[in-house]
């Protein structure tokens, strides 16, 4: 039934069911009324005909003059609208009468309906007879002597009928008439003021398609109704979309960033470019993707945002295919972003790259035993470096409330740079390592610039709750700055800066994987590179060579798996993927020579025939090549002695949609906390590193199945674009604030107050 059918019986008959009832009433509250008047009036008539002769009726009554009575009932019965009239004598026998008396109503007829004593006012009667309604009036005739006889006159009442008939058809007739028009003018008002309603919201609210503009002045009636309306269309938007959309996605964070950041531009800064031309032995130009957890996560964003990636133009072809304004259209092909880099001299490089970045930050960052070494002249350059990108930034923005992402412990310095610039900017930064607990952290001789520098942000970002709360730590015993525990938040020099964990993650479906070939054929391809039997069981490693992974701990894990489990020796290889990094440090050398070192020792004791235990792969490999080993392996172990997340982990379940092998993961990543369907191990303890190793290799199918299934439900829901979408969205809630509180003008903003505002923000997942 249609929707209009269903209105019409839903209010339309109850409501004509109530107008006719009030009409029927009305009529017959009209008829009664009317009948009582008619015969009332005729009650009046009989009786004052009556009394004008009643004399002279009762003097021929007496007298037995029949002749005379006649005469004087005949003037009494004069009247048109009387029937007949008779008079009664004793024992009701009727003496004389007039006209035709309806049946019923002889002076004999009526004898036995009257009662036997009748007062002076007499008696009525008022019934159908044959020719229609009948009023009788008996009237008691007297004189001094006393009662003589009864005087009868009949009206005819029928007239009274047929008028009171008319007068009912009329009072219903008329009643519906201005049921209709009440009716009518009630829809025509109700669609006209449902008009100006829906026309003055289209006017106030953004609606999809309505045209609306925020800035339109609201009507005063609608302005306390505003902002909750405003608030109610942009969550029903957004859980309209997000019900449309299923999960995160590409797509659902470009709407995002069209519906909630009203298409603002991206610009991300990450030292580390996601496209690296390099010049070939050839003298060509090839492609190459760095190994970089950052790039992994970024580069899916990016294409799906568009924007400008401003990063380091590290590889040797860089220059050779920007445009005049040092900028690349990528991924090649697609060309959905750009590439801006910057330039830096050789000395830059290694006081800002390799110096502070590396050999200070990162092993001040990370637990794994290595001594940072904070050089002043490193420090410097830091700083002029972070001046060069920061400037670089703020030439690719567009107006004067851009959204920047800074990326990484590359940039510290960065934010207050580009908030001195551009203090409307919302700046985004997300530290992709730990943060150290607040007394290692001071160790670094400029704690204090770092956090301030970080500060000039409007939401600083880490993996993990526990990282915020080292640097909330760190800023409350080095800084002079207020920490509002409850809104996750610093203050500092009247400036907020929202402190949140938001766990980055891989993209989902991830590309990589899906361009692979089925895992018969990659682990056919693998097995035959590493000269492996048939019915090998293979182990797969794939890192940057870094001292933070725990590969030398990998290593021995696998010597101590072959001494405490012998049948895996000959048929178990563990082929470790190792991309150079940040060769110039010395300690990136040393850790180099170790695990070749130890690949070699751990290769010669247990080596048979052609079988070696391990596989050590130097060299960059290409996304296409890492899917394929992830694809080929029984188990993949990672084995990070401290990691703020760690996406190979992601990118092993990611690359097994036939859901078999194993994840062999260290407690101390930040994907342990996420990936809880994995072996969880402590990459120190052999004893247990090896037992995972030995229980994921000998793991039945159907387990291995049930929990990988797991872990890829988990990582498909909270993908990258999840990651992005809801750093997105925090900003559009702080954009949204700002904007708000510029109204009220400087110092009157209430942070209090705007937070009922922030809150009926759309959630952002
Ligand atoms: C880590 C850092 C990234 C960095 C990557 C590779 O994942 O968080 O910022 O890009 O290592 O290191 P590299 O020095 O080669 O960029």
């Amino acid at each position: 039934m249609c929707r209009q059918m269903r209105t019409i019986l839903r209010w339309g008959l109850p409501l004509l069911a109530v107008l006719a009832a009030l009409a029927w009433g009305a009529g017959t509250l009209v008829q009664h009324t009317t009948r009582q008047w008619f015969q009332r009036d005729v009650s009046l008539r009989a009786r004052l005909a009556v009394d004008g002769a009643r004399e002279a009726l009762a003097a021929h009554v007496r007298s037995g003059d029949r002749r005379r009575l006649g005469v004087a009932l005949g003037a009494i019965a004069r009247d048109d609208r009387i029937l007949a009239a008779a008079i009664c004598g004793d024992g009701m026998r009727t003496l004389v009468r007039t006209g035709t008396v309806p049946s019923g109503f002889n002076c004999e007829e009526l004898a036995s309906r009257l009662p036997a004593a009748m007062d002076e006012g007499g008696v009525e009667l008022v019934e159908h007879a044959e020719g229609g309604l009948v009023h009788a009036l008996v009237m008691p005739i007297s004189d001094e002597a006393g009662p003589v006889g009864r005087a009868l006159v009949i009206h005819d009442l029928s007239f009274a009928t047929r008028r009171e008939e008319a007068l009912r058809r009329l009072t219903i007739g008329a009643f519906a008439v201005v049921a209709l028009l009440a009716s009518v003018l009630t829809v025509v008002v109700r669609r006209e003021s449902w008009r100006t309603w829906t026309e003055e919201l289209r006017r106030l609210l953004p609606l999809p398609g309505g045209g609306g503009t925020v800035s339109a002045r609201p009507r005063k009636l609608f302005r306390p109704l505003l902002s909750d309306l405003r608030n109610l269309v942009a969550e029903l938007a957004t859980e309209q979309s997000a019900a449309s959309a299923g999960k995160w996605s590409a797509e659902r964070l470009h709407h995002t960033l069209t519906d909630v950041l009203r298409g603002e531009r991206v610009v991300i800064l990450a030292n580390r470019e996601p496209y690296v031309h390099e010049r070939t032995s050839e003298g060509g130009v090839r492609v190459v993707h760095p190994a970089s957890g950052l790039v992994t996560a970024l580069e899916p964003v990016m294409r799906a945002c568009g924007g400008v990636w401003v990063a380091h133009g590290s590889g040797s072809a860089d220059r050779d295919v920007v445009d005049r304004g040092d900028r690349v259209r990528v991924p090649p092909g697609e060309e959905s972003y750009s590439i801006r880099r910057v330039w830096l001299t050789e000395e830059e490089e290694r006081g800002y790259y390799y110096g502070f970045s590396n050999e200070g930050l990162w092993p001040l960052s990370h637990m794994a035993h290595t001594r940072p070494v904070f050089r002043a002249q490193d420090f410097r350059q830091y700083e002029r470096v972070n001046r060069r990108f920061a400037e670089a930034v703020c030439d690719e923005v567009e107006g004067p409330d851009p959204i920047v992402l800074v990326q990484d412990y590359h940039y510290a310095l960065v934010p207050r740079m580009i908030r001195e610039r551009l203090p409307r900017a919302t700046i985004l930064t997300f530290w992709h390592i730990p943060w150290a607990n607040a007394e290692r952290f001071g160790i670094c001789p400029w704690a204090n610039e770092l956090l301030e520098g970080m500060l000039g942000s409007s939401i600083v970002g880490f993996h993990t709750q526990l990282h915020c709360n080292n640097f909330v730590e760190a800023v409350d015993r080095y800084l002079e700055a207020r920490i509002d525990r409850e809104r996750q938040s610093v203050v500092l020099q009247g400036r907020e800066a929202l402190v949140r964990a938001y766990p980055i993650s891989i993209e989902w479906p991830n590309h990589w994987a899906m361009e692979a070939p089925p895992v018969p054929d990659c682990r056919r391809r693998v097995f035959a590179e590493l000269g492996l039997a048939p019915d090998a069981l293979l182990g797969v490693g794939v890192d940057r060579l870094d001292y933070t992974k725990g590969i030398e701990e990998r290593l021995l894990a696998v010597e101590r798996l072959l001494e405490r489990f012998p049948h895996l020796k000959g048929r178990f290889t563990f082929a470790q993927l190792a991309a150079p990094s940040r060769t110039l440090i010395p300690e990136y050398r040393g850790l180099n020579e170790r695990v070749e070192a130890l690949a070699k020792r751990v290769n010669e004791r247990f080596a048979a025939g052609t079988w070696r235990p391990i596989a050590l792969l130097r060299a960059h490999h290409e996304p296409p090549a890492i899917f394929r080993y992830l694809r080929a392996a029984d188990v993949c172990y990672v084995s990070s002695l401290h990691d703020g997340m760690n996406l190979v982990a992601k990118e092993f379940v990611a690359a097994r949609d036939d859901e078999r092998g194993t994840l062999v993961l260290s407690r101390f990543t930040g994907a342990a906390r996420e990936l809880t369907e994995a072996l969880l191990v402590n990459p120190y303890d052999l004893e247990e590193a090896s037992s995972a190793l030995a229980a994921a290799l000998a793991m039945p199918a159907a387990e291995q199945a049930e929990r990988m299934r797991a872990m890829r439900a988990f990582v498909q829901d909270l993908n990258v674009y999840r990651w992005a979408g809801r750093m997105l969205v925090d900003a559009a809630r702080l954009r949204q604030r700002d904007r708000l509180s510029s109204r009220l003008g400087p110092g009157l903003r209430a942070v209090g107050e705007t937070e009922g505002e922030l809150k009926r923000l759309p959630p952002g997942a």
